[in-house]
């Protein structure tokens, strides 16, 4: 089929409420660090598809994992039997997650159920009702994880009865002003307000935070927010809850991402380059939590013995390549890079980040920091056609997020930021026109 036909039938059959589409690609193959589209155009990937794609396209280990236990057996259902890759992992899991307490753990098939696995049993195990989350938290789109979010994606569809939303402490754009620290700012308002009114702290079974708040800005919270989030959680009985669905696994240069900021989550979110592109998730938390009940929150799917093989190979290969430590100094390069761009381009408002988990946001005004929306669209467009392949998001749709492979070298972040430099300087310049983006206008 050529690419014109694909596009055609995605377009006829295919559900729009599953797409995000900011140019016009159809993935052919791909290795390494870079997707080949089916008219043969090669181009470098700073997106990992979504932060999904951490080992690069292609691993030999990881395909030689998933074809030899597809050999064995290529599927058995966990609900009702047992199988070796299942408990394999899950011991593995639970030894990489910190606590005083007896871990278990979870399996789904993608982020948005294990956040909804969190909404079902936190209320059903604490005996509590209401949960708090963020404004520009994204946990999925399944009914209790788009509840969860406070996305302007899942904000279109309503739901969320007892989830209390709180705004994320965002030091370019504090809600709260300038004046103070935005973290010690929201948990001011959570404690002394909140909790005092709405959401009465005996009856609040849970907390979910991303420690890296990624689809609603990819915005790094002040050092000490998360402990002091923490803080409130402990002193209250609420179990604190880190979706680490994008940042876990080394992304951030640390193996998760909360531990940069020094807590004990009683539960944590697993998913997206979990299983390497096979889909699998998890929560690793408390044995009370997961433990609730027999049989209430199960998937036939579930933690198939390929989709574990995929995820063993892929704990194997973070470990064995370094990624972790790689992340965490290809990010430091990279976001040094950045900085240099946001020196040349006046429409870059801030560049932000944590190992390889970046932010770059535009603006019209520096000053008044009104968010360039179009202009991010039509540079991540422009970038395309050069030879880039990067996304945005953010809850004014303004900011990139560059989540490239862990395995990137730094000649190909070069390779990327000259890409970047050229499609901003063209769209500042006026030369790159809105006509460019037709039906690919994003979020
Ligand atoms: C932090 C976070 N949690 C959960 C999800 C939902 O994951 P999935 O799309 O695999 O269901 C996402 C997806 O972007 C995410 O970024």
């Amino acid at each position: 089929m050529d690419t014109a036909k694909i596009m055609e039938l995605d377009a006829k059959y295919l559900a729009s409420v599953m797409k995000v589409r900011f140019f016009p690609l159809v993935i052919a193959s791909a290795d390494g660090c870079r997707i080949t589209d089916a008219r043969g155009v090669t181009r470098l990937d700073f997106s990992a598809g979504w932060a999904v794609a951490n080992l690069g396209y292609g691993n030999p280990r990881v395909r030689e994992a998933v074809a030899s236990q597809f050999v064995r057996t290529s599927f058995g259902t966990l609900t009702s039997m047992l199988n070796e890759p299942s408990v394999q992992l899950g011991e593995r899991l639970a030894a990489l997650i910190p606590g005083d307490y007896d871990h278990k753990v979870w399996y789904g098939l993608h982020g948005s159920d294990a956040n909804d696995c969190l909404a079902k049993l936190v209320p059903l195990a604490t005996g509590r009702r209401r949960m708090i989350s963020f404004i520009g938290g994204y946990h999925g789109q399944t009914a209790g994880s788009a509840g969860l979010s406070g996305h302007t994606a899942q904000a279109k569809a309503g739901g969320g009865a007892n989830v209390i939303k709180i705004p994320y402490p965002d030091p370019y754009r504090p809600v709260f002003g300038a004046g103070r620290d935005p973290g010690d700012a929201v948990l001011d308002y959570l404690e002394n307000y909140i909790l005092r009114t709405i959401c009465p702290p005996e009856d609040t079974a849970g907390v979910i935070v991303e420690p890296v708040q990624s689809d609603g800005g990819d915005i790094v919270p002040p050092p000490r927010f998360l402990q002091g989030l923490e803080r409130v959680c402990r002193q209250h009985g609420i179990m604190l809850l880190i979706d680490e669905v994008k940042t876990g696994f080394g992304r951030s240069g640390r193996m998760f991402a909360f531990e940069h900021f020094g807590v004990v989550p009683d539960a944590v979110s697993l998913g997206k380059s979990m299983g390497a592109g096979m889909p699998i998730s998890a929560v690793v938390g408390r044995r009370e939590l997961l433990d609730v009940a027999p049989a209430i929150n199960m998937f036939t799917m579930a933690g198939n013995p390929v989709a574990c093989a995929a995820a063993l190979a892929h704990l194997d290969e973070v470990d064995r390549l370094g990624l972790v430590a790689q992340a965490a100094r290809t990010g430091d390069y990279l976001l040094a890079r950045l900085r240099e761009l946001q020196h040349r381009h006046s429409l870059i408002g801030d560049v932000r980040g944590l190992g390889l988990m970046l932010g770059l946001e535009t603006v019209r005004d520096r000053t008044t920091r009104q968010p360039a929306d179009r202009e991010m669209a039509k540079i991540v467009y422009r970038a395309f056609e050069l030879g880039l392949i990067v996304f945005y998001g953010g809850i004014y749709s303004n900011v990139m997020e560059i989540t490239p492979p862990l395995v990137m070298t730094e000649a190909e972040v070069d390779e990327g930021v000259a890409i970047l430099d050229q499609a901003i300087g063209e769209v500042e310049a006026g030369d790159v026109s809105d006509e460019v983006l037709g039906d690919y206008a994003g979020w």
